[in-house]
């Protein structure tokens, strides 16, 4: 009864110019270990859930690409959006389709692109969350506990008390997606927080009787299609529908109102790889603290994020705290501090993005 859902509709901009329209980072292999992103959700998750219970959400332009890198999978299993409108009016789509297959479901809801280092702990903390959601009728997110007040993520406040004596297992008391610098600095001070993984678990029937309540004009918009989930009559209906959802997160549309959430703090090497600093963060590092892809020549260049091409020889001086990353149309030299620029690059680029 055990469904997983892969999220995988995001363009991944933040690591522009690796990460392109026709190629966006989840389709990548950004860390260098001969898989994708999406690869490497899909192998973690299928050792606990069979290739059939597999449902990948993305936009219709990457289908291709998707079962490319499942090849396990069966077409119908990937859920195409005509148009990107966010997490929440995704998860409401894989509700509905999952519904009309199996009302009992439970639904493990993924992100397509983070980096889990402990896998057999991170299937147990699945599985342990899985059983609760079975028997509790609750929500279920996967803490992680926080290490600097980053406001790319939500916060999730803890019960100091645990449930039904499991001490990793908690009522949420506030979940707070993505404060501002002043607020997460607070949270982490107070010791109460973790952060969102982004990885929920729920009944099927628990996450639609949430979306009701908190998203009642997205339902009424996946109900006029009912009775077409899972006939072939279902692109067309959800090519209808989409354009006029709501762009709206799961994290903002449900979890920060919703009262029966739970989650379970977890400990497993985790990171969403969101920018090329994380990246930095989480590569091996030479003596001077550089990381390259392939080889360069550093003179008085320290803590560089180079991703330069195998057969180019790449020479930087006086160099230091930069990401460079040459493709073979764009090159990006940017100091590490102002990474968040990159979205504006993209903006002013748009015709290469
Ligand atoms: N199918 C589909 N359609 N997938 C989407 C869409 C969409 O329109 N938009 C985003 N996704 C996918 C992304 O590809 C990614 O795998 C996942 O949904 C999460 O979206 P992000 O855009 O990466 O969210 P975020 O990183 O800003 O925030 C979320 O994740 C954090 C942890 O990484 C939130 O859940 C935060 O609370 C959480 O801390
Ligand atoms: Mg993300």
């Amino acid at each position: 009864n055990r469904y997983c859902i892969i999220m995988a509709g995001g363009i991944g901009s933040r690591f522009w110019p690796i990460s392109r329209r026709s190629q966006p980072k989840q389709f990548l292999d950004i860390l260098g270990t001969g898989k994708s992103f999406i690869r490497h959700t899909y192998e973690r998750f299928a050792k606990i859930i069979p290739p059939e219970n597999f449902l990948v959400a993305t936009n219709s332009i990457y289908k291709p690409l998707v079962l490319e890198h499942l090849p396990e999978l069966k077409a119908h299993q990937v859920l195409c959006e005509p148009v990107g409108r966010n997490t929440a009016p995704c998860i409401a789509y894989a509700a509905w389709r999952l519904r009309s297959v199996n009302p009992d479901a439970t639904m493990i809801v993924t992100p397509a692109d983070h980096l889990i280092l402990n896998e057999e702990e991170f299937r147990k903390v699945i599985s342990e969350s899985a059983e609760f959601t079975e028997r509790q009728h609750a929500m279920m997110t996967i803490g992680i506990q926080p290490s600097r007040p980053d406001t790319g993520y939500g916060y999730i406040q803890i019960d100091p008390v645990p449930v039904d004596g499991r001490p990793a297992i908690r009522k949420v008391k506030t979940f707070t997606e993505k404060p501002n610098l002043e607020m997460a600095k607070i949270f982490i001070e107070s010791g109460e927080f973790f952060w969102n993984s982004g990885i929920f678990i729920w009944k099927v029937g628990t996450i639609m009787e949430n979306l009701n309540e908190f998203l009642p004009e997205l339902q009424q918009l996946f109900a006029s299609a009912e009775g077409k989930y899972g006939t072939p009559a279902e692109q067309q209906a959800i090519d209808d529908i989409y354009p006029a959802c709501r762009s709206i997160s799961i994290d903002f549309g449900v979890m920060e109102k919703a009262r029966n959430v739970y989650v379970r703090c977890s400990d497993f090497g985790w990171s969403d790889i969101g920018t090329w600093g994380s990246l930095y963060q989480h590569s091996a590092k030479d003596p001077e603290g550089n990381v390259e892809s392939a080889p360069c020549l550093f003179y008085d260049t320290k803590g560089c994020i180079v991703k330069n091409k195998e057969g180019k020889l790449t020479v930087i001086e006086g160099l230091e705290e930069y990401i460079v990353v040459d493709t073979d149309d764009v090159l990006m030299i940017c100091p590490k501090s102002n990474e968040q620029n990159i979205k504006k690059f993209i903006d002013d680029v748009k015709y290469k993005i």
